[in-house]
């Protein structure tokens, strides 16, 4: 239920979606966070037991270092780390923002062999379909809310060009065999283990 939800305090689209990053990545000891944004999610990896890399673009927003999380100004299409640096690479809402088959790729490049990457994110509705689906998202989000304090961090945020079709197809082309599917919120879940 929402209220022993982790987030139901601090909820939005996205951190509704933080304990699923978490199960996906239990057992990846060092994780980097393309577009952390403010942190939340790599402080609750953190507070896991993962060590947190978070990298972002925007200064006004990164936090300060914790025991565990080490913040750095950044793009997720030029990653200054090595090639295999990571067990396990997420992002939530950022690859929309972004070019997304240039950050597929840095984001493989410095995952190691066996390494998971975790992508959740949107796209844009394009044709009846997709319009349609997205629509079937209201009466669960109006639920999901129940008993919860939204919370909108002061993050950049854009709309995306792509559709979810469109986006599935590139994510899939850059990595063969990820997994896709769409989650309550307006959101879908890619997965890929570098194999
Ligand atoms: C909607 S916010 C999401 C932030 C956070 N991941 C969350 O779950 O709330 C999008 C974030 O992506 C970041 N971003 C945009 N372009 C980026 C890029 N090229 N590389 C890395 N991060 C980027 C923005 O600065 C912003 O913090």
């Amino acid at each position: 239920m929402p209220k022993d939800h982790p987030f139901a305090d601090r909820w939005n689209h996205n951190t509704q979606q933080y304990p699923r990053v978490a199960e996906l990545i239990a057992d990846c000891p060092l994780v980097l966070d393309v577009g952390c944004g403010e942190g939340t999610l790599a402080r609750h990896l953190a507070d896991l037991g993962h060590q947190v890399v978070g990298i972002d673009p925007d200064p006004d927003v990164l936090p300060t270092d914790g025991e565990s999380t080490h913040f750095m100004i950044g793009d997720v299409t030029g990653l200054p780390f090595a090639d295999a640096s990571f067990d396990a690479v997420v992002s939530v809402m950022v690859l929309h923002q972004t070019r997304l088959e240039l950050a597929l790729v840095e984001m493989r490049r410095v995952l190691r062999p066996g390494g998971l990457l975790v992508d959740i994110g949107y796209a844009r509705n394009k044709g009846l379909g997709e319009k349609l689906r997205s629509a079937a998202d209201i009466p669960q989000n109006l639920i999901a809310k129940i008993g919860t304090t939204s919370w909108e961090p002061d993050t950049i945020k854009m709309d995306a060009l792509l559709g979810w079709a469109e986006t599935r197809e590139a994510i899939q082309g850059i990595l063969p065999g990820a997994t896709w599917q769409r989650l309550p919120g307006w959101r879908y879940l890619s997965v890929w283990r570098n194999n």
